[in-house]
């Protein structure tokens, strides 16, 4: 793939990580189209944004121009056939078909000229890659939860990326003032296979009765975590974690390290997602 500038970013998927992937690219004067199959979901994304930056202004941690571009840079849409740009950037549920898929309706839409990145934490690159038309243009780009505010951006070369796709990921991350880490594409890339630990072990610690879950989040901040594995379910989706541990047991080809919480599918099952279900391990009512 040629050497493109990227002017445009669109981002599949409002949710907990779209939202937030959003604002950065606006910050850095992208120009954004945010798209969700879910209209609900995107009027959230809207408002929390809003009430983001609005903190951000009053801690004067942007200017009003900085401000004022935010708002200006990102459209908010339902429609796939406006999701258009140079770097397309998904974001939504932590699911191989229906992310390939998607992908599928976003290449006939937007050609070879664009670089498709997929945000999952744990469906390897060149599985999403291999079921579609262009795998040369597909790429990894993980960032972080909450994205406004964690610095590193994992870049994921699948077996078919092409290099100049990787090096182009690679700048973007830089342009949007970020921290890229090449990773490769192995299970959990590096963060999560290190980090899925913590959620397991403690899920387990759990179902075993060694202690509740508030006393297990309160000695892990007390030692230096700065969120306790509860907590963190909490913020990230209790689902989407689920979702990540299951593909992650199956990619180590069944190791009992990584064997995915009863307690965790029970919350998954009675729809406690986490602080965006008003309720997960906590309660957010
Ligand atoms: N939550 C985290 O902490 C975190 C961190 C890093 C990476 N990720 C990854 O990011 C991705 C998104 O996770 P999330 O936590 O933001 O999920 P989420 O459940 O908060 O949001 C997913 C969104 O995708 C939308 N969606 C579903 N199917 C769609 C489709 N076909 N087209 C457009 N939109 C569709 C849903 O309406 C929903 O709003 C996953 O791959 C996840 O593994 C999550």
């Amino acid at each position: 793939m040629e050497n493109k500038e990227i002017k445009t970013v669109g981002i599949a998927g409002a949710g907990t990580m779209g939202a937030g992937i959003a604002m950065v690219c606006a910050q850095a004067n992208f120009k954004v189209v945010l798209f969700d199959i879910n209209p609900i979901v995107l009027e959230s994304a809207q408002k929390s944004n809003l009430t983001i930056l609005n903190k951000m202004l009053e801690t004067s941690r942007i200017d009003q121009n900085v401000y004022n571009s935010c708002l200006e840079n990102i459209i908010y849409s339902s429609k796939i056939s406006e999701l258009k740009a140079d770097l397309i950037i998904e974001a939504i549920i932590e699911k191989a078909d229906i992310k390939i898929s998607l992908f599928q309706q976003l290449i006939d839409l937007n050609g070879e000229e664009t670089i498709y990145a997929t945000n999952t934490s744990s469906i390897p690159i060149t599985q999403i890659a291999a079921g579609l038309s262009l795998p040369q243009n597909v790429v990894g780009i993980h960032f972080f939860n909450p994205a406004h505010i964690m610095k590193l951006v994992e870049v994921i070369k699948g077996a078919k990326t092409d290099q100049n796709v990787v090096n182009q990921s690679v700048n973007f991350v830089q342009a949007i003032k970020k921290q890229a880490v090449i990773a490769a594409d192995a299970p959990g890339f590096i963060v999560n296979r290190i980090a899925r630990l913590y959620y397991v072990e403690s899920l387990k610690a759990l179902e075993e009765n060694v202690s509740d879950f508030q006393t297990i989040d309160g000695i892990m901040e007390s030692s230096g975590f700065k969120m306790g594995p509860f907590k963190l379910m909490d913020l990230i989706g209790v689902d989407t974690n689920y979702s990540v541990t299951e593909s992650q047991f199956r990619l180590f080809n069944y190791e009992a390290r990584f064997r995915p919480s009863r307690i965790q599918k029970q919350k998954v099952e009675a729809g406690l997602h986490g602080r965006k279900t008003k309720g997960g391990f906590y309660n957010y009512e």
